[in-house]
């Protein structure tokens, strides 16, 4: 039994929940999934929106399958030849927070459009404009004349998928905890539906002009992946799994890496000293070169503070915060008999501040990453850190994420001054927006929990004065 580290029950409107936090009790539930499984997905009340994408899909064998489909496009060697789009849209979300010239600055929103366009510019070859559309509503709220907003996107032609994801996550939540209440009476429901149509819309269209501009047999991306083994015959890859599994990167390719990204920057804010020594070593390293030209093992292995900054951030504030699983019979987790049907929440967030793993745990130290304080500060990093879980459901999108968070750091913190938003503090809190997976009826829900910032997380950017 582990002392300080033992299951927690709670229970909430009839559920029971476990929460568990030591890694040999998260390593045993994750790593075998004929034990402790996923629920059922397929009647959920969500599956309007992500229907048996690979997040929700619990047909193992099915899974298995569609994952075996999807795992090239996340590949190392797909990944490298992202950097170019990571640089461009990195360079893209600077111009946008340089814009706001020494006034606070809400950075999550724009974090995520910038995330946004990369998985739709990399994963979909297509274009979302997102952080377009906001430099063009930031100029039109300044009073900018149309033809003035250099890289906007006033009188562009775009769909703000940002603002149709905004309708669709609201009453998802309520949707969410499946409450007893008849569907109509949810609040804003109907923008639930229309939100995911929209979403839907554009999905369609980004596949029509795909498959007009035909798919080449040296295609890296996610979408020519699964278009080439639907032309393969891979029966896995109907057309409505292929929207499930873009409605589904759409949602766990931005919102997370989003996140971290904004949580970083808001840290870095507030240290200076250290701001100014990820500076200094991005452009040491850099070295005045073309950023798109420089290759995924610089960014990977050259930028130690970096690095430390992107995972301290992933510890501190891991943007999926708990996943779910379920057990069918009783099972014995930590020296515990947790009966079957409760839900088992391994608990990421917990695990990452926990003081019997990590010395000074609440800290936000980047420096704890470098390999000469790891012995010290992070002694147990190699079983009590799991930003993105382990087992045959861990994050696909692993490798994509960190080589995206090393290079929009490296060129952001290159060129934008930061500063803290004058008395501004972060508020966490967990929403249940990413990755759910829900259940068929009232007494188990699993779900995987996005952390994020009641009020925003505001920062103070300017740009350095060229030298
Ligand atoms: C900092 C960024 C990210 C974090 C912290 C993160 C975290 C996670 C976690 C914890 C899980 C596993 C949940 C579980 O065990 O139940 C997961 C699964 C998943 N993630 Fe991520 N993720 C990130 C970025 C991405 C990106 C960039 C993509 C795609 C482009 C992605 C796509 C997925 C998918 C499809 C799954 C489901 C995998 C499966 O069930 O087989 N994630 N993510």
């Amino acid at each position: 039994m582990h002392a300080t580290t033992s299951p927690v029950q709670m229970e909430m409107l009839g559920t029971k929940s476990v929460y568990i936090r030591h890694p040999e009790d998260m390593n045993l539930v994750l790593r075998n999934q004929g034990r402790f499984r996923k629920s059922e997905a397929s009647m959920s009340r969500l599956s309007a929106w992500l229907g048996n994408g690979l997040a929700s899909n619990t047909d193992l064998p099915n899974h298995a399958a569609v994952k075996e489909v999807l795992l090239p496009a996340f590949k190392s060697a797909s990944v490298k030849g992202f950097v170019p789009a990571f640089v461009r849209s990195a360079n893209e979300l600077a111009a946008v927070i340089e814009g706001a010239d020494g006034q606070p600055c809400d950075i999550e929103p724009l974090c995520r459009r910038m995330t946004l366009d990369v998985i739709g510019r990399t994963g979909f070859g297509f274009d979302f404009k997102a952080l377009k559309a906001a430099a063009g509503q930031q100029a039109a709220a300044n009073g900018a004349a149309q033809g003035d907003v250099q890289g906007g996107a006033i009188g562009d032609d775009y769909v703000d998928i940002i603002k149709m994801y905004d309708e669709i996550l609201e009453p998802a939540m309520w949707l969410v905890f499946d409450l007893p209440i008849p569907e109509p009476l949810l609040p804003n429901i109907k923008n639930y539906y229309r939100g995911v149509a929209m979403v839907d819309d554009v999905i369609k269209k980004m596949v029509e002009e795909k498959r007009a501009n035909g798919v080449r047999e040296e295609d890296t991306d996610l979408l020519s992946f699964m278009i080439k083994a639907q032309q393969g015959g891979n029966a896995v890859m109907t057309d409505k799994q292929l929207r499930d599994e873009l409605q589904t990167m759409i949602l766990a390719g931005s919102d997370t890496t989003a996140t971290t990204l904004a949580f970083a920057l808001y840290e870095l804010s507030r240290n200076p000293t250290l701001l100014e020594a990820c500076r200094a070593e991005a452009q040491a390293v850099l070295g005045g070169r073309d950023p798109a030209g420089v290759p995924a093992e610089v960014f990977q292995g050259q930028l130690p503070l970096i690095t430390g900054v992107a995972n301290e951030t992933l510890r501190l504030y891991p943007a999926a915060t708990e996943t779910g699983r379920v057990a069918d019979k009783d099972e014995e987790i930590g020296g515990y008999t947790i009966p079957a049907g409760t839900n088992i929440l391994p608990s990421i967030y917990s695990l990452h501040r926990h003081e019997d793993f990590w010395p000074r745990p609440r800290e936000w130290l980047p420096e704890r990453w470098l390999p000469e304080n790891a012995p010290t500060l992070a002694p147990h990093a190699d079983k009590a850190f799991m930003p993105f879980t382990v087992g045959p459901r861990s994050c696909i999108g692993r490798y994509f994420a960190q080589l995206e968070l090393q290079v929009v750091l490296a060129v952001l913190l290159s060129r934008v001054r930061l500063e803290p938003a004058p008395s501004f503090e972060v508020e966490t809190r967990a929403s249940p927006h990413h990755l759910a997976t829900f259940p068929p009826g009232h007494y188990t829900w699993t779900q995987t929990f996005t952390l994020s910032s009641k009020k925003g997380i505001f920062v103070v950017p300017s740009a350095y004065a060229s030298t």
